[in-house]
């Protein structure tokens, strides 16, 4: 028996019991005839005592040289501290130890691991398994885990049942690019690995399964972010006969039981709701950051037809109230107009407006406008006296990115995005597709199975960019959670579809026959929808960056530091799966 207790376990009731435990070396105290030794595992920490008096002195020795992160095994007696350490669950208490076994030696670890480390991330990416050790890291995996659980037991106590879905398939288009794996036994031919489950669910729908659900992983080759990794968690879902208002109901319900669980957060009202095209309006995206407001005011009408000629040539000029934003110098007024002009932003200016206490406007194009007309901007965007008005112009799609993007970094830097503060938002009747700028191709802005809302059929083919569908997300402070949708589940209507997104009736049965056949064969309305379990605790566990709520996850450049991969195959094995590489570069 390695051990009986845990490092986290013993308390002052424990006191005269004989204990063995076993755990790593956190830290060695060697005060000349005493001598600590904190000991660690997944479970806390316990101090031993080595006690020249009590302890029998080669004992003594072998724990002076213990070295950090070394394993050992102990066993001794729980007394009471002669002085407490109330930071410690186990502060009452030492183990004044008898026998000690190093059951491994440990190689100075390359940083420490402690929960503020030395260790930069390039370094604790290598040596992840360390970086486990540590309590940021390793308290992110407890409560993965406790959100995955909650999860099932929700989903499976809701009638959904658990299946596995393939991961060697025919691409599925999400949308990204697909990662291939190269198939030995037929020369020349790749599966691709799932961007999600969507067919197969689908097909279980046909299958009869009536409400399925799997925590699955799900591969997409595509630029990585905060938020994105190149294979995540899915938490997916389908349901038959549904409609929109029953998988909204069932989700909703699934969040707040997480929130109440996870979090004890008593969440009784509906979620707020709001369509695609409010969002855009109000926020300039898709998935708004509810927690605060500054909601966007349109100023064409206010003003438009004086004599800024840059307002008059614009399509669209909007502003944002900045809550005590007067209270900026002006340096800081210029370090934000600098902020909205980088490259990754885009604007070419900005205006802005000082509210003053006394009910007085100031702003930089003073000379175009009347006190009286600024009056009405303030009106619009809501601003109060004591803030600030940003307004930028511009195309209006351009222009309510760029003022989106502007909300967010102001509401960050001034504290609004609250991590323990959690404001879900159902956003919903996004459009069917989306127009590729530079081409004129439609695509399908959620995935080509997404049915549209059945009174705007007949706008397919006239106007396809007005069709709206049956499709939703959920974001959660600023963050797309989870999305789905109605599917179509008629054979002619997915045909019409794949004609619109351009596939040739041969290449739609090439790539999609067997989803148009199912539905040949009594294909039941369904609809669902998958979150992003990586997000999902990442924001439940107040942060947004997923990599630190994953195991083992990849670089930015889609690397494993750890483990080393991607890497080059060897000639035997490229030899075997009848590939010959010719690389560019
Ligand atoms: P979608 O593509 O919206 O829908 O994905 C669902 C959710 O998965 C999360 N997500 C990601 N998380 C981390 N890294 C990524 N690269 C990544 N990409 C997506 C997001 C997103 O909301 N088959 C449909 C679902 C459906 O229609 O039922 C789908 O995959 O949180």
């Amino acid at each position: 028996m390695f051990r009986d207790t845990t490092c986290g376990a013993l308390r002052a009731s424990d006191a005269q019991k004989r204990v063995t435990l076993s755990g790593w070396v956190q830290k060695v105290r060697d005060k000349g005839f005493m001598c600590w030794v904190d000991l660690r595992d997944r479970y806390g920490i316990t101090q031993l005592i080595f006690d020249a008096d009590r302890t029998e002195a080669s004992l003594v020795e072998l724990a002076k040289g213990l070295g950090r992160e070394t394993v050992i095994q102990i066993s001794g007696t729980v007394i009471l501290r002669d002085s407490a350490n109330p930071n410690l669950p186990t502060g009452a208490i030492e183990v004044l130890v008898d026998q000690l076994t190093v059951l491994n030696n440990a190689k100075l670890p390359p940083f420490t691991i402690e929960d503020q480390t030395d260790g930069g991330e390039e370094i604790r990416a290598k040596y992840r398994y360390l970086d486990i050790r540590r309590n940021p890291v390793k308290n992110n995996l407890i409560f993965r885990h406790r959100v995955s659980m909650e999860v099932r037991k929700y989903l499976s106590d809701q009638g959904f049942i658990d299946v596995e879905t393939p991961y060697l398939i025919k691409s599925t288009p999400e949308g990204a690019r697909d990662f291939v794996v190269p198939s030995r036994m037929n020369p020349g031919q790749f599966y691709a690995l799932p961007q999600s489950p969507q067919t197969f669910k689908q097909l279980l729908m046909v299958g009869g399964m009536d409400r399925y659900y799997q925590l699955v992983k799900c591969f997409r080759d595509e630029d990585l972010r905060a938020d994105r990794q190149p294979e995540f968690t899915q938490i997916d879902c389908e349901m038959a006969f549904v409609t929109q208002e029953d998988v909204l109901n069932t989700f909703e319900g699934m969040t707040k039981h997480l929130l109440q669980e996870i979090l004890g957060l008593t969440y009784t009202e509906p979620f707020p709701r709001m369509t695609f095209d409010q969002a855009m309006k109000t926020y300039g995206n898709d998935k708004p950051d509810i927690r605060f407001g500054m909601k966007f005011g349109e100023l064409n009408a206010v003003a438009q037809h004086k004599d800024f000629s840059v307002f008059n040539q614009a399509e669209l000029v909007v502003g944002i109230a900045v809550p005590g934003g007067n209270s900026m110098t002006r340096k800081d007024i210029d370090g934000w107009i600098d902020w909205v002009k980088r490259p990754q932003i885009g604007a070419s200016g900005m205006v802005y407006v000082r509210c003053g206490e006394d009910g007085s406007y100031k702003s930089s194009v003073d000379k175009f406008y009347t006190e009286q007309d600024i009056a009405a901007w303030a009106e619009a965007t809501g601003a109060q006296p004591g803030d600030l008005i940003w307004v930028l112009s511009g195309p209006a799609s351009k222009t309510r990115t760029q003022l989106s993007a502007l909300r967010m970094e102001t509401a960050q830097r001034l504290g609004l995005r609250k991590s323990d503060e959690f404001a879900p938002l159902w956003v919903v009747d996004f459009p069917l597709l989306e127009q590729d700028e530079e081409t004129g191709h439609w695509h399908a802005m959620h995935h080509p199975f997404t049915s549209p809302k059945p009174d705007q059929m007949h706008l397919l083919e006239s106007d396809p960019g007005a069709v709206k569908a049956n499709a939703y997300d959920l974001v959660l402070n600023g963050n797309e959670i989870g999305g789905g949708s109605i599917r179509i589940h008629d054979k002619a209507t997915q045909q019409r579809m794949f004609q619109l997104l351009g596939f040739t009736p041969e290449q739609a049965r090439a790539q999609f026959g067997f989803l148009m056949d199912a539905f040949e064969y009594g294909a039941p309305p369904h609809g669902g929808l998958a979150f992003g379990l990586d997000r999902l605790v990442a924001i439940l566990g107040g942060q947004e960056t997923i990599r630190d709520f994953i195991a083992f996850p990849k670089n930015n450049a889609g690397r494993d530091v750890m483990i080393d991969a991607p890497s080059m195959l060897d000639q035997a094995q490229l030899d075997e799966l009848n590939i010959a590489l010719s690389l560019k570069s």
